[in-house]
């Protein structure tokens, strides 16, 4: 019997990876990936994909620590995670200056796109400074 359900569950096991493979990048990737970070305030853009249905996107980060030693450790922002917008707020995942990776993915019903980078990786020392008076206006 227990062998049997392991036969079951590898068949299911099986079907559910070739069928989630066979699915994978039909799906076109985000593309044209920016940052746009002014006082601090980072945001990630990227174009939205042209196919019909509700494409939703997420978001990945790797500081550089991670990119150096743990390559296949990514953050997983919790606000933007399969969002329907085409920006995400991703100031909380920068906190040392230091270069971060950031990448998308779009992701519609069970298909998902292959991963697109922003390139060059980004450095909050970049960020743009405007003057308070100019915000507060
Ligand atoms: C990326 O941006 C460029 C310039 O704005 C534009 O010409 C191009 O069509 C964009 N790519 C996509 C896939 O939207
Ligand atoms: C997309 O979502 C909206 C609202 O959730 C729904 O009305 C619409 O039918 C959906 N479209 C598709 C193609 O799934
Ligand atoms: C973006 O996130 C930061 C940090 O959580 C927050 O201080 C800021 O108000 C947010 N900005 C917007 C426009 O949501």
């Amino acid at each position: 019997m227990a062998m049997f359900q392991g036969f079951v569950l590898q068949v299911i096991l099986i079907v559910l990876i070739s069928g989630s493979s066979a699915d994978q990048h039909l799906l076109p990737a985000p593309e044209n990936i920016s940052m746009v970070s002014i006082n601090l305030k980072h945001f990630l853009h990227w174009d939205p994909v042209m196919v019909d249905g509700n494409v939703t996107y997420s978001v990945q980060s790797q500081g550089e620590f991670e990119s150096v030693y743990m390559p296949n450790n990514w953050y997983e922002p919790e606000n933007c995670q399969e969002i329907s917008a085409h920006q995400c707020n991703v100031t909380d995942e920068v906190s040392a200056t230091v270069l971060y990776k950031f990448r998308v993915q779009s992701v519609l019903g069970n298909q998902l796109s292959a991963w697109k980078e922003l390139e060059p990786p980004f450095n909050r020392k970049t960020s743009k400074n405007y003057a308070c008076w100019l915000i507060t206006y």
